[in-house]
């Protein structure tokens, strides 16, 4: 194969998004062939291509290699066993699927490992987010000892919420802040420092929207050798905080306001409590400002190295398998709160789907859809 031919499954936002910059040739040695959508109105704009009103149907068709699945999240799990059964390379938006039982689903339909698997974690390309990873994977920082984060600039509004009938319910989207805004944050988050053991979440269902899933929430961490964490978010609040704050034996990270910042410990925090003989001494430190470039390529980053994973084996920023990640971990926040215990993790995926469709089931709420005015739709990426 020389040149990759894509389709796109759902032309809303984010698949309109896919396919501009596909068609605007930012992608070498692919092709925008096919999109599918169920509503034949978000077809029209793409008369130049081969349109369907089904995904089943284009992921049969022949006219595609690969498939970008940019649908409501719960389709993404459908679609993607389709298209990976289909022997169709496939990239999926975030969440890879609503629940850890869905994304085990998907998962194991990837047996042809010769088919490409990536997710859209496109923050793991920014320039700021690469320059924490290196930090922490070449031991800068030391054993870690805390992660602080607290992400309540996702504020959307009432009319947000009211303009996709499939959003902010238990039915259509399967949660809220933490489904829809957060798994870039989630998945970070892991991607910096491990793998939580345990979490207690306090989740605020509608708190600030007529909504019925969470809008506000304070999650508590804790990692395999006793570090800890606390993860708050919130859609509600303006102008809301990006603080990201991570701790280790050797000093501390900070990034926020576009500044990353390192206070680094000239020697260990934990081998000078040991050995001064000073009861209020504290290791010296260095201030060190880390520059980083730009905001990386996003988006078309992550399907570029999903081109080059396809045609020449190029190793993926984001596989599909880690993408699991972000979604066991915001489904353990809500259970823990809807349950009001500590969650122990790995999470037990057949209880919390079991959860999810009684939440599901006994939801009484009403969704009242209306027509936003027409806006730049990047404006909710990521800060
Ligand atoms: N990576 C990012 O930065 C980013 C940003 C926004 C959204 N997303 C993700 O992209 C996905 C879509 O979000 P959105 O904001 O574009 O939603 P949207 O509602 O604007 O678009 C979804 C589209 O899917 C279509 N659709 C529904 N059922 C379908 C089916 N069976 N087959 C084909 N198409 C179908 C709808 O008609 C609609 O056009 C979500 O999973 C979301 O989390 C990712």
């Amino acid at each position: 194969m020389k040149q990759v031919r894509i389709g796109i499954a759902g032309m809303g936002n984010m698949g309109k998004f896919h396919a501009d910059y596909l068609l605007n040739g930012k992608i070498d040695r692919c092709v925008l062939t096919a999109v599918a959508d169920a509503m034949p109105g978000n077809l029209e704009r793409y008369s130049q291509l081969k349109t369907f009103d089904d995904s089943e149907k284009m992921v049969k068709s022949g006219e595609i290699d690969a498939i970008i699945i940019a649908t409501p999240h719960f389709l993404h799990t459908t679609i993607g066993i389709q298209a990976l059964q289909n022997n169709i390379h496939v990239l999926v938006e975030k969440p890879i699927s609503v629940h850890k039982a869905d994304c085990e689903r998907l998962l194991a339909a990837h047996t042809n490992k010769e088919l490409v698997f990536s997710a859209m974690f496109q923050s793991r390309t920014e320039a700021k987010y690469r320059r924490i990873k290196k930090l922490i994977d070449d031991g800068e920082i030391g054993k870690l000892t805390r992660v602080n984060w607290i992400v309540t600039d996702w504020y959307r509004t009432e009319a947000y919420y009211a303009s996709g009938g499939w959003r902010a319910t238990w039915k259509g989207e399967g949660g809220g802040v933490l489904l829809n805004q957060c798994p870039h944050n989630l998945d970070l988050l892991q991607w910096f420092c491990g793998r939580p053991e345990r979490v207690r979440g306090f989740c605020q269902l509608g708190r600030y929207h007529n909504i019925e899933v969470e809008d506000n929430v304070t999650a508590y961490l804790e990692f395999g050798g006793g570090a800890t964490g606390v993860f708050v978010t919130s859609t509600g609040e303006s102008p809301g905080t990006n603080r990201l704050e991570i701790t280790g034996e050797r000093g501390k990270v900070v990034l926020e306001q576009g500044r990353l910042t390192f206070t680094r410990n000239e020697v260990s925090m934990l081998e000078f409590s040991r050995t001064s003989k000073a009861g209020f001494a504290r290791p010296d430190v260095w201030n060190v400002e880390i520059p980083f470039d730009g905001s990386g390529g996003q988006h078309t980053d992550i399907t570029r190295n999903f081109v080059n994973a396809i045609l020449d084996g190029e190793p993926l920023i984001a596989p599909a398998s880690e993408g699991v990640w972000s979604v066991e971990l915001a489904n353990a926040t809500l259970y823990s709160s809807l349950t009001g215990e500590l969650v122990e993790l790995p999470l037990d995926a057949a209880a919390y789907e079991k959860k999810l469709n009684q939440l599901i089931a006994e939801s009484k709420f009403e969704k009242k859809v209306v027509q936003t005015a027409g806006e730049d739709f990047s404006k909710s990426f990521s800060r």
